[in-house]
C-alpha cells in the first residue's frame, strides 16, 4: 500500500484526540452534536474494552491535528462457516486535505486491519457522490441499503 508524504501519520484513534479536533474532522461528515470531552473518553473507552476487537478507528494526523479518519466495525456471524465481515464507516478527509490520496490511505490502512481480523470482506454504504472515490478503492456496487428511522 502507498505511503504518507510527510508530515502525515496514520495510527489509532487515541483518548487525547478530542483536543486534536478528532470532531472537527468527523464534521466534515455530518452533523455531531456538542460532545463533551468527558462524553468522548467515555465512548472512546467503551469501544476499547466491551467493544474489544470490535471498534477499529484509525486518523490521520498532521502533527497539529487529525486530518482524516475513518473505522472499521468487525461483525461475527453464524452464517459461511461463522465469517467475520468489516463494516466501512465514517470515512471523512478535512475539506482543504482532500484530494491527497489521505482517504484512500485510510481505506487501505481499514483493509489491512480487516484482513488482520479475519474479515472475508468489507461493506460500506455511501452516496452516488461518492462512488467513483469507493471504485478506486477497489468497492463495486453490491446490494441496495434499506433504512427504517425510529
Ligand atoms: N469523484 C471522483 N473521484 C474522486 C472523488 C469524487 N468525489 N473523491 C475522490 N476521488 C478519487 C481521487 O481523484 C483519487 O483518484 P486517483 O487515485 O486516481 O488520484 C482517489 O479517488 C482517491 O482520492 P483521495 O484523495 O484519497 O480522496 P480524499 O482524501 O479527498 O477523500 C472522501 C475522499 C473521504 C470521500 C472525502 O472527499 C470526504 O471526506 N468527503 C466528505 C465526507 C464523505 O462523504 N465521506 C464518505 C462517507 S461514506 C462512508 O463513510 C462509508
Amino acid at each position: 500500500s502507498s505511503s504518507l508524504p510527510s508530515p502525515y501519520k496514520v495510527r489509532p484513534l487515541e483518548r487525547g484526540d478530542y483536543g486534536k479536533g478528532f470532531l472537527d474532522c468527523l464534521r466534515v461528515l455530518t452533523h455531531i452534536g456538542d460532545i463533551s470531552e468527558k462524553q468522548f473518553i467515555e465512548r472512546y473507552e467503551f469501544m476499547a474494552t466491551q467493544g474489544k476487537g470490535t471498534y477499529y478507528f484509525v486518523v490521520i494526523d498532521d502533527g497539529t491535528r487529525i486530518v482524516g479518519t475513518g473505522a472499521l466495525i468487525v461483525e461475527k456471524k453464524f452464517i459461511h462457516d461463522f465469517g467475520t465481515i468489516g463494516h466501512i464507516e465514517e470515512i471523512s478527509v478535512l475539506k482543504d486535505q482532500q484530494g491527497k490520496s489521505l482517504g484512500k490511505k485510510v481505506i487501505e490502512t481499514l483493509n489491512d486491519v480487516a484482513v488482520n481480523v479475519g474479515c472475508y470482506k468489507t461493506i460500506l454504504n455511501c452516496s452516488e457522490e461518492n462512488e467513483k472515490f469507493y471504485a478506486k478503492c477497489g468497492y463495486s456496487r453490491g446490494s441496495l441499503e434499506m433504512t427504517n428511522y425510529f
